[in-house]
């Protein structure tokens, strides 16, 4: 497994294979757990090489965020990477001239809502590190989990409106056993704040279980899912249900639209997310 530090090196280790064998990006900042080994065994499965990006990009982190205290786990994720047969990975020290860049990608409406909302600028960030891993490494296709739903969103808007010649592949969140998304934050819960954070995904559960027995009125769902939360005393940032290509508000839930419950929530000094689809079964419909 080669570890490159420099978009040269990075370009030279691709040169001679590229072209003749298909190129996988897994970008990341670290800290992997099952969730990313699921990205790169996804990786693995489709393309001849896999490259796994780890770089905590400054850009996405506004002021008052965690990105002085962002796991760095660069020797274990080395070892996760080299046992799981990646055949690079790319861990710059910084993609930004001092200062930042001069030019950077700016999302619209997408990144005004849900966690955009709470946290400006962080998918601007997110949009041009991600543009400028992809025009670095230059992959067939990319992969990113399904847990930052948003960001999947707007990666796979980007790629589309900037006509940018990658696939991208969005892959299942992996959990815990007792459903609690897999996420690098949750590191940051202590054991009172790890029992109470599974809250978030039974809210999300009870939606998508009310929606399978054919509730569609989405006030209704989120009442149902609102419930579960203020149950474990937790007020969330953002409890919705939107479009989920399109990230718009839904008021009911239509046959042949898909859906997506999303929540995001503070515990502790963790701010989580998940998400969900919602389907209607088909008896229903
Ligand atoms: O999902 C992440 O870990 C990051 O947002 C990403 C896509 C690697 C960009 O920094």
């Amino acid at each position: 497994m080669d570890i490159v530090r420099t978009p040269a090196d990075a370009c030279r280790t691709l040169a001679t294979r590229r072209g003749t064998q298909s190129i996988a990006l897994v970008p990341t900042m670290g800290c992997l757990h099952k969730g990313h080994m699921e990205l790169i065994k996804t990786a693995r499965q489709q393309a001849d090489i896999v490259v796994v990006s780890i770089y905590v990009n400054p850009l996405q982190f506004g002021v008052n965020e965690d990105l002085d205290r962002y796991p760095r786990t660069f020797t274990a994720d080395a070892d996760h990477c080299e046992q799981a047969g990646v055949d690079m990975i790319f861990h710059p020290h910084t993609l930004y001239a001092d200062g930042g860049p001069q030019v950077s990608l700016q999302v619209g409406k997408l990144a005004d809502i849900l966690c955009g909302a709470h946290r400006p600028g962080h998918f601007d960030g997110v949009a041009t590190v991600v543009n400028i891993l992809l025009n670095i490494i230059r992959p067939d296709l990319a992969l990113f989990g399904e847990k930052d739903w948003q960001q999947l969103t707007i990666i796979r808007h980007m790629v589309h409106d900037l006509h940018m010649p990658v696939r991208i592949i969005g892959v299942p969140t992996v959990r815990e056993p007792d459903g609690l998304a897999m996420s690098s934050r949750n590191r940051y819960l202590d054991a009172v704040e790890r029992k109470r954070s599974v809250t978030l995904s039974q809210a999300l559960h009870v939606m998508a279980r009310q929606a399978a027995s054919g509730t569609r009125n989405c006030r209704q769902l989120l009442d149902a899912g609102l419930a579960v939360l203020q149950a474990q005393g937790i007020t969330p940032e953002y409890l919705d249900i939107r479009h989920a290509d399109t990230l718009q508000t839904l008021n009911e839930l239509i046959p042949g639209k898909p859906a997506r419950a999303l929540v995001a929530a503070r515990i502790g000094k963790a701010r989580l997310i998940d998400n969900m689809p919602l389907d209607l079964m088909e008896a229903h419909s």
